[in-house]
């Protein structure tokens, strides 16, 4: 046998270096069966012990125990290591600290499409009117025909109709809200006092126009209503909508369901009158359309012409917006861009 203690400190040497190189605590434990667990090399050596000379036994024996002894301390420091840094690794992953403040979520807010119209409706609520509503996807006859525009009537076409596929072919996307006035006074007697917001669809696209956009439409019918009312009315919502100092100009227009009828100015919030890119150098920016209900519109809601009179008007609530925030492009409303919205 070659020098048994030469033997004892190569085991030495290459259980450090197995139990050094374990990772895990398998690898660990491997090391130990091989090096010096019970079938190790170190029990291997100890049980060829009774083969030595006498005057060796007891120095290889020692010497053997001694050399177990170790490994088996530098298992243990090992294993307690290989623990400590597992540990260390699953509360890195699994961390929770209860301390922390959480994380606010960015509070919402309204469309400035949504603001817009609110005021709008609060201020004519504030003047006495209550609030309608109809359906978008409307009969032919509430968009049109009983507003006075006969079936071939050319302004079907100026308001750039969606019609609706239907059995009776008789569907469009409301291209205004007019047709609440005639749905409102058919089911109504005056006195009628009504606002109704909603959206209208045209096919119709570019920085002024969007195919959906908002319309505020306005209904008032009763004895020895005039057009004096309307402007008063008007006038008065210009002034609590941009404030003091407004003038409001009425310039002759055509609408089927009123007559007369007028197209409704308001000087230039942007430049006061002077002449701006926003008024094309008018001073002057349209707001809405109105004017005296047509005696053809009462009589598709039976309402006696010779009794009642009254008057309509619809706004365009992006328009209204637009001059409100000084914003020059429809598009922008509808492009749910963050960097757009939030600053309103
Ligand atoms: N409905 C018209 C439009 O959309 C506006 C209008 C409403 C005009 C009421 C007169 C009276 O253009």
């Amino acid at each position: 046998m070659p020098g048994t203690s030469e033997q004892i400190a190569r085991l030495r040497e290459e259980g450090l270096a197995a139990l050094a190189a374990a990772c895990t605590e398998s690898e660990l434990l491997a090391a130990k069966g091989r090096f010096f667990g019970k079938k190790g090399a170190v029990s291997e050596i100890l049980k060829g012990i009774a083969s030595l000379p006498a005057e060796e036994r007891k120095a290889v024996g020692a010497e053997a125990n001694r050399v177990r002894a170790e490994l088996e301390a530098v298992f243990d420091s090992r294993l307690a290591g290989i623990r400590e840094g597992e540990r260390l690794a699953r509360e890195g992953r699994d961390r929770l600290d209860v301390t922390l403040p959480g994380r606010a979520l960015p509070p919402g807010h309204r469309h400035p499409i949504s603001r817009t119209m609110s005021d709008i409706i609060a201020v004519f609520r504030r003047l006495g009117f209550s609030v309608q509503g109809g359906p978008d996807v409307e009969k032919d006859y509430y968009n049109f025909e009983a507003l006075n525009f006969p079936p071939e009537h050319p302004a079907r076409d100026m308001q750039d109709t969606f019609y609706v596929e239907s059995r009776d072919g008789d569907l469009v996307l409301r291209t205004h809200t007019s047709p609440i006035q005639i749905r409102t006074m058919e089911k109504t007697r005056p006195p009628v006092r009504i606002i109704a917001p909603g959206a209208v669809y045209r096919s119709d696209s570019d920085i002024t126009h969007s195919p959906m956009f908002h319309q505020v439409e306005g209904l008032a019918v009763d004895r020895d209503i005039t057009f004096a009312d309307l402007k008063g009315l008007l006038t008065e919502f210009c002034r609590m909508t941009f404030g003091p100092g407004k003038p409001l100009r009425f310039r002759p227009s055509y609408f089927p369901f009123t007559e007369p009828s007028a197209e409704v100015d308001i000087r230039c919030v942007i430049c006061g009158g002077s002449g701006c890119r926003v008024c094309k150098d008018t001073g002057w920016l349209e707001i809405l359309g109105a004017g005296m209900v047509d005696p053809a519109v009462f009589g598709f809601v039976g309402y006696d012409p010779e009794e009642y009179t009254g008057f309509a008007f619809g706004m365009g609530v992006e328009r209204i917006a637009m001059l409100r925030h000084g914003i020059s492009d429809i598009r922008l409303f509808f492009e749910n861009d963050i960097r757009f919205l939030s600053q309103f």
